[in-house]
């Protein structure tokens, strides 16, 4: 029994009215080290609307992780376009992207990335500091966006006094506490045991239902069937998309319709 999930949801900050919060076009990505080329990916359309849920799949080396570092302007495409609600991040300066970067999405990675010397809250108030939001309000944001992921009792212990699956929930917690319009995983329950595991995912579909926009990357068939979409990427490329496929059999064939 999960004994936090009574929340006080403080709204997402919207995305423009008519703008899908994600949309790629035909978005290429090249790294380039020495004389090596490696085109990570090659051609990615995709749309994600405010308030879906989407788990993005594919083998290791498909492009999941460059395809995030995009989402959520940590990088930038080599071709095409990407708006990040309605905001062209290709005409933006370095300063203007880590804005945006900073405002509108959270992240959340398969190792945490918590700062050990820094107590819960502390750790979580970090993007706040980052806006320039002053001292007593971080406190006040922070305690609460941990009291959202159920840890209101260990805002003073550091990372290291912390279970994995609240450690996440920490990383959690400082995802959220800028309310962004997007919130980002990357494998976040790749080091969580099956009962951590299950605590994430209902904590992610919570969120989702208190209206955040959540693209999660997984390995798990278990962990994608909770999302709503299911995007397989490989080789660089999106290779099928549920939302494609809701109303014409894929090649799985047989009865998809049942499932619901
Ligand atoms: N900074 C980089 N410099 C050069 N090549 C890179 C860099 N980051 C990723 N790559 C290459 O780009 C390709 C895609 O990598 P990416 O990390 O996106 O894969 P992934 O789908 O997240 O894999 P995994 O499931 O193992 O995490 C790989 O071939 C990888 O070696
Ligand atoms: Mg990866």
């Amino acid at each position: 029994m999960t004994l936090w999930l009574p929340v006080r949801p403080e709204p997402a900050e919207p995305a423009p009215a008519a703008s899908p919060v994600i949309d790629l076009s035909e978005v290429g990505k090249t790294y380039r080290s020495g004389s090596l080329q490696v085109e990570a990916l090659r051609g990615v359309t995709l749309r994600i609307e405010a308030g879906e849920y989407v788990a993005i799949m594919g083998p290791s080396g498909s492009g999941k992780s460059t395809l995030m570092h995009i989402l959520g302007c940590l990088d930038v495409p080599t071709t095409g376009r990407y708006l990040l609600a309605g905001e062209d991040v290709g005409t933006l300066t370095e300063a203007a992207l880590a804005e945006i970067r900073n405002r509108r999405v959270g992240f959340v990675f398969q190792q945490f990335n918590l700062l050990p010397a820094l107590t819960a809250w502390r750790n979580v108030e970090l993007p706040l500091s980052y806006a320039g939001v002053g001292r007593d309000e971080r406190r006040r944001r922070a305690v609460a966006a941990l009291d959202r992921v159920g840890l209101g009792d260990r805002v003073e212990h550091r990372p290291g006094e912390l279970s994995g699956g609240q450690q996440q929930r920490v990383a959690v917690a400082r995802a959220l506490v800028a309310n962004p319009a997007l919130i980002l995983a990357d494998e976040p329950t790749g080091n969580l045991d099956s009962a951590a595991t299950t605590d994430m995912l209902a904590l992610f579909e919570q969120l989702h239902d208190q209206g955040a926009t959540v693209v999660l990357i997984t390995h798990e068939a278990e962990v994608a069937a909770r999302a709503g979409r299911v995007v397989r990427v490989r080789d660089g490329r999106i290779q099928s998309d549920s939302a494609d496929s809701a109303d014409s059999s894929d090649s799985s064939g047989s009865s998809a319709a049942a499932e619901r």
